[in-house]
């Protein structure tokens, strides 16, 4: 039985203050999901450290929505593993669909952060999606594959015992539209076949695979029934705590 995981992805959004206004919030709010369900928090790198100290007596993991490469120098504006380790960082989102098209991480460059990642015992989240187009134009499991192929290359099947993926259509991303839950379950399976192909039955049977793309606590409940939908990366719906909280709250309850 796989463990739901539930990620709030918030992007650019909320500096230091409001960081700390959410997370006072959450911790109020939450009443032993974390027993049940693992959550994670993704602020922006400027407020991970206000996120740590205040989630420090809590189960609640922290991860940044990025990472260098290198691991350290002359690379204005990059931030590295250990500068994330230093102040609590447990998980990294790779291969975001707004990294790869508005800022060309292309699966080469996600796979080198994904070792990196892994190299220094970080958890990667690592995302993959289509776009409408190429969906309806028969190309999704190519898509997918390549994605998956491409971001994993050269890295041992043994070091991806934690792996998670998040598997975000990119035409459900703060759109509002969602994939059907059927349609998410049966895109997880073919996820799910990908991995096993790249990394063995046994493992891809451990691996978790969040389904992101409007995400809410009115269509939760019907995604993480499905059985191969682990959990979510959540964008809007993760920016109030209580919508938050509601969304742990369906996650612990199945
Ligand atoms: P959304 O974003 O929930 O706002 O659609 C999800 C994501 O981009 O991770």
């Amino acid at each position: 039985m796989r463990k739901l995981i539930i990620a709030a992805n918030w992007k650019m959004n909320k500096g230091p203050q409001d960081t700390a206004a959410f997370i006072n919030e959450f911790n109020g709010l939450l009443n032993g999901e974390t027993d049940k369900v693992d959550i994670v928090i993704a602020p922006a790198f400027i407020s991970l450290p206000k996120a740590q100290e205040l989630l420090a007596s809590s189960a609640v993991g922290l991860s940044s929505q990025n990472v260098s490469d290198q691991d350290s120098g002359a690379y204005t504006g990059e931030v590295s593993v250990s500068m994330l380790k230093e102040v609590g960082v447990e998980y990294v989102i790779l291969g975001h669909s707004e990294r790869r098209t508005l800022y060309g991480d292309t699966d080469a460059f996600i796979n080198s952060k994904l070792k990196k990642t892994l190299e220094a015992g970080l958890i990667p989240i690592f995302c993959i999606g289509e776009t409408l187009e190429q969906r309806e134009s028969g190309q999704l499991e190519t898509v997918l594959e390549t994605q998956i192929k491409g971001g994993l290359v050269g890295i041992d099947a043994a070091d991806l015992t934690d792996l998670v993926v998040a598997y975000e259509p990119v035409w459900a991303i703060g759109t509002g539209v969602t994939a059907t839950s059927q349609q998410a379950q049966d895109t997880h399976v073919i996820v799910r076949r990908i991995l096993a192909d790249q990394v063995g039955q046994e493992l891809a049977d451990k691996v978790r695979i969040q389904y992101g793309g409007s995400v809410k606590p009115g269509n939760a409940n019907e995604l993480f029934s499905q059985p191969d939908i682990d959990g979510a990366l959540v964008g809007g719906a993760s920016l109030e705590a209580q919508s938050f909280c509601e969304l742990a709250q369906i996650g612990a309850a199945l």
